[in-house]
């Protein structure tokens, strides 16, 4: 789950590879690396911690090759050191790498047998002993990395260079992505575009398998069988994904932010406003009316929506819906009846244990669509149809539009099925779809509680343990909540179904316990009033996001209450997610720790 890169260029490639590996920051932050080839000699500079302190380091000792790789890291194997750190190398070969070589301990006992010394204590290098040993056979780099690969298990991306060759980078591709940018006499290697965007906007995305002999002036793949292939070349991908934080603080500010404009976005790309319609792509290949259930699949942020779907599915559309954390799903022996149809969710669209539930499905005759964000991700290649969220490269680790943008396709989809199941009348869809395009409206006037949210986070970063509590589909807003508050301010939160607190967790209510309750005014609401004045005549310190009916309503004494718009009780997840976020971002703030890049954390996981 790191990034890599690799450029040959006409002028030296540092400062490229550096540019390239900000952008790749968000796979892992916690060391980093450049090799480059200079005069024929491999020569490379490492450094623990962010990129910041490569980049220092590379002003004081230049390197002035025009070909190299370079990689952000996120430790698998081995501490997170500047020996640790990538490019590893020997005399003849310099290689970065994402993700995991599984057989690793049986290859390292066959290399140190033969009184080659491992000088580090990850997999990666493992991979740059065995290529040496065959180049020392006699074998062409291309043939050397040819035979060493099929003795590699696991999911990984590689970018090879190689001392004495100037002209030459070879990557492969098993399981972690990796795309080929082409430019003047140029060529450039990321582990996704975004990485390649200031270079390039022609880009080629190498199939699972596949390995490539790159030279400035060629390139040729080979596919896992050994065949030399042709892949197509993607224009104007580049230019599309550039990013910077424009006026805001963090990336999630401004994440949280946009998100009025990305759901709106991603709302008009299934519903016809004008017409109260639902309209999905004519490639949404469900069919919902036959359907006997429906099984969704995937993890963090991603899992809580498919949470919120699940209350939508079967109510809206009375579909028996299954929900499962990817890591559990795929190894959970699920038996699936052929024909059925399931969807995955993941922004990146390479989370590897949801890639995992989809190829399940797959092979158990599933029909299976993906919600995906990243349009190019093996996610989404592999599905037999994608649902896009349009919200835009999302660089804050925690997911915030990602999320609401995932919301909003599956809302839209559950109407779909509402309909197709004959359970909505059309006056129930308009009202639906009505209620669904205010949405982006009604997140903008959550959006302007900043300010009270942000007192309120000053309160909670004083706290050691938080609760989070809902019902219906506010149960997952509060589990993302407290998600989102451990994410990026280390403190302690969970969420819980409000009905459950009485079964354990009202054993930890005491005044230093902020309770956060997310209670839209709706048909259940009394019920989770009862919960409250438990938590309340345990002098819990309540925390109440409600509307204006709610907080008349609510009949207990809180430490802080939210006044959010009055809205149809089907849409409050889209909107009530908003000042969980706002909460979770300013208590971070407050405590001053790194929110978009928190500690161990990833934006893209590709280890199991
Ligand atoms: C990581 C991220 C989360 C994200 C999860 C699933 O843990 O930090 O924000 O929800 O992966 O990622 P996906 O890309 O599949 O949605």
């Amino acid at each position: 789950m790191c990034g890599i890169v690799g450029i040959l260029g006409q002028t030296p490639v540092a400062p490229q590879l550096i540019d390239a590996l900000r952008r790749l920051e968000y796979r892992g932050y916690d060391s980093a690396g450049v090799a480059t080839l200079e005069g024929g000699h491999l020569t490379r500079r490492r450094a623990e911690g962010k990129l910041s302190q490569l980049a220092a380091r590379l002003d004081r000792l230049p390197l002035a090759g025009k070909a190299g790789i370079g990689h952000t890291r996120w430790a698998t194997h081995g501490a997170p050191t500047e020996g640790n750190a990538h490019p590893h190398a020997t005399e003849r070969v310099a290689i970065v790498h994402n993700g995991i070589i599984e057989n690793y301990r049986e290859l390292r006992r066959e290399v140190e047998a033969e009184g080659r010394l491992v000088e580090s204590d990850t997999d990666t290098e493992i991979v740059a002993q065995l290529i040496t040993r065959r180049l020392e056979d006699g074998l062409t780099p291309a043939d050397a990395v040819r035979v060493t690969l099929p003795r590699l298990q696991g999911a990984f991306a590689l970018a090879v260079i190689f001392e004495g060759y100037d002209d030459l980078m070879i990557a492969a591709r098993r399981g972690s992505p990796l795309a080929i940018g082409r430019g003047d006499r140029e060529v450039y290697l990321g582990s996704d575009a975004i990485a390649l965007a200031p270079f390039t906007s022609s880009i080629i995305y190498l199939e699972d398998g596949d390995w490539a002999v790159l030279s400035r002036a060629e390139i040729t793949i080979f596919d896992e069988a050994g065949n030399a292939v042709e892949r197509p070349t993607v224009h104007g991908v580049g230019t599309s994904l550039l990013v910077d934080k424009g006026n805001h603080r963090h990336f999630m500010a401004k994440e949280i932010a946009e998100q009025p404009e990305v759901v709106g976005h991603t709302l008009a790309h299934y519903l016809d406003f004008a017409a109260a319609r639902v309209n999905l792509p004519d490639d949404a290949r469900i069919d919902f009316a036959a359907l006997p259930r429906l099984s969704i699949t995937a993890c963090g942020t991603a899992y809580y929506a498919a949470l919120t779907a699940k209350y939508w599915f079967e109510r809206l559309a009375r579909l028996p819906t299954d929900v499962d954390i990817a890591s559990e799903f795929r190894y959970r022996d699920v038996p699936l009846t052929a024909g059925g149809a399931a969807l995955v969710i993941s922004q990146s669209g390479e989370t590897a244990d949801t890639l995992a539930s989809l190829r399940y499905a797959r092979q158990a005759g599933q029909t299976v669509g993906a919600v995906v964000n990243v349009h190019q991700s093996t996610i989404a290649r592999e599905a037999n149809f994608i649902m896009p969220t349009l919200a835009g490269p999302e660089i804050g680790v925690a997911s915030t539009k990602a999320f609401t943008c995932q919301l909003a396709v599956l809302a839209s989809l559950a109407v779909a099925a509402g309909r197709a199941r004959g359970v909505l009348t059309e006056a129930d869809e308009e009202k639906l779809v009505t209620a669904l395009a205010e949405v982006p409206r009604l997140e903008s006037v959550a959006m302007k509680l900043e300010a009270e949210i942000e007192a309120l986070a000053a309160d909670i970063s004083g706290a050691g343990h938080v609760l989070y509590l809902g019902r219906g589909t506010s149960y997952p807003i509060a589990l993302e909540g407290a998600l989102k508050l451990k994410e990026i301010s280390y403190i302690h939160a969970e969420g819980y179904a409000a009905g459950e607190l009485k079964h354990g967790p009202i054993a930890l209510v005491d005044a230093d316990v902020p309770v956060v309750v997310i209670a839209p005014y709706d048909r259940i609401f009394e019920k989770t009033v009862s919960n409250m004045q438990e938590v309340a005549a345990r002098g819990g310190r309540i925390i109440l996001v409600t509307d204006e009916k709610g907080a008349d309503a609510a009949g207990v004494t809180t430490a802080g209450t939210i006044v959010m718009p009055e809205m149809p009780a089907t849409v409050t997840p889209l909107v009530y997610a908003v000042p969980v976020q706002l909460l979770a971002y300013h208590t971070a703030v407050f405590m001053g720790t790194d929110v978009d890049q928190p500690r161990n954390l990833a934006k893209s996981v590709t280890v199991e």
